[in-house]
């Protein structure tokens, strides 16, 4: 196996996810490049060695203007807060290194355009990492779309709700700041469903959205902006300005309508990723908390016997799967991440593209920023508006 040498800027929640993904693929995946875990990079310097440490990072950095300017760096991974993506994939794309970045894929769609020219005029490997595309279900209702098993489609109904700011005592962190976030659930959840919108039924055409912050000031964070852990804030407090919760509703080019939930604020939801898919032919659902399965239902069973099933996607034949565990040894989260950097890898290795990139960063901007607009305009707006 060659070796490539990574450097990951970001060393916290997506930071970890990756490590791991480096660590494991080439362990489980036949891939033909080695990845050399060579340097990660964090604010913090105390913080990024003990990362360093336990990952097995070669070297720590806390400039990642320094880690771009090495020579030695084949592959720079991007787990940063979304304000930092524009700057760092420039930079990384004009160095000729190849691109591993996390989603939102920039803080707007200028931003995403200006990353999307830089990568493709500097012929490197881009990836946005939209993971859920490399769930095992996901990729298998994919398969079984193509192969025409829902006929026409009709519907798409998605929801990605989670729960971890309804305590108003939640502090102001990076995820509540514009500057820092670009937008609420509306860029960070509604980008992973829009995403998947667009995987498995196609582009978007035009949306209707309603944005809502319900909790408009929180406290200042005690140290640094990227903790999740509530109650650290002082007395004084700053504005939320990012949505709390957002809601679309779309029409795909090719007819069907679809709608879209994302919220912070649905209690007792943790990651409840979820979509439903209705065609001619037939339906599918799926949830990321049970996500190992797919329900379909086939409009061609008997009528009387008819009604959804679950299929457990374990097989060695499903997408992905046959490098990990016997039939019904269930996978979890963090292979997605595996499987993606395997595929990454792999499209390094042959010269070749791989999806989504930051061409479908750029797609999926235009559409979320489409959903800004009809919020605050209160009208349909055509995606093709945003340019
Ligand atoms: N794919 C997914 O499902 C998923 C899930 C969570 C987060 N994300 C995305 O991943 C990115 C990071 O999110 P996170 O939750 O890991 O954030 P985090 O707050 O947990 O970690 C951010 C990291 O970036 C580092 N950092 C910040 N500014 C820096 C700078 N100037 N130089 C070097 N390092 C710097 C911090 O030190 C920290 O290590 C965001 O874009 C987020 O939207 C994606």
């Amino acid at each position: 196996m060659k070796p490539v040498n990574v450097a990951i800027i970001g060393t916290k929640f997506m930071g970890k996810a990756h490590s791991n993904a480096w660590t494991n693929a080439p362990k489980f995946f036949k891939v033909g490049l080695k990845p050399i875990l060579k340097v990660a990079c964090g604010q913090d310097p105390a913080g990024t060695q003990e990362f360093a440490n336990n990952w097995g990072w070669e070297e720590v950095e806390t400039d990642w203007r320094k880690v771009i300017e090495r020579k030695d760096i084949d592959i720079v991974d991007i787990s940063t807060p979304t304000y930092l993506h524009k700057d760092i994939v420039i930079a990384a794309a004009e160095a000729g290194k190849h691109i591993f970045c996390e989603k939102p894929v920039a803080l707007n769609y200028a931003e995403a355009k200006a990353m999307y020219e830089a990568a493709e005029k500097a012929g490197v490997v881009h990836y946005l990492n939209h993971n859920y595309r490399r769930t095992p279900a996901i990729a298998y209702a994919r398969q079984m779309i193509e192969e025409g098993k829902l006929g026409t489609i009709y519907h798409w109904r998605g929801a990605y709700l989670q729960d971890w700011i309804t305590d108003p005592n939640f502090p102001l962190t990076w995820h509540l700041q514009s500057k820092y976030a670009g937008a609420g659930p509306h860029f960070d959840l509604n980008s992973h469903s829009v995403d998947l919108a667009r995987y498995l039924v196609g582009e978007v055409d035009s949306v209707m959205a309603m944005l809502k912050t319900f909790i408009t000031e929180r406290p200042l964070p005690g140290q640094g902006a990227g903790t999740f852990k509530a109650g650290t804030g002082g007395g004084d407090k700053g504005k939320v300005s990012v949505d709390d919760a957002a809601f679309m509703v779309v029409e795909f080019a090719n007819g069907a309508l679809g709608s879209f939930e994302a919220s912070r604020f649905a209690s007792g939801r943790k990651n409840y990723n979820f979509f439903e898919i209705y065609g001619s032919k037939g339906s599918l659902a799926f949830n990321l908390e049970r996500m190992n399965e797919l329900q379909y239902l086939n409009l061609e069973d008997p009528a009387d016997s008819q009604g959804f099933r679950d299929i457990l996607v374990t097989n060695a034949t499903h997408p992905y799967v046959g490098a990990w565990w016997p039939p019904g040894h269930i996978i979890g989260y963090e292979h997605e991440f595996t499987h993606a950097v395997v595929d990454f890898l792999n499209a390094i290795e042959k010269g070749t593209s791989i999806t989504p990139n930051l061409l479908d960063g750029l797609k999926g901007m235009q559409i979320l920023e489409a959903g800004l607009i009809s919020a605050k305009e209160g009208r349909r707006v055509k995606v093709a508006e945003v340019q």
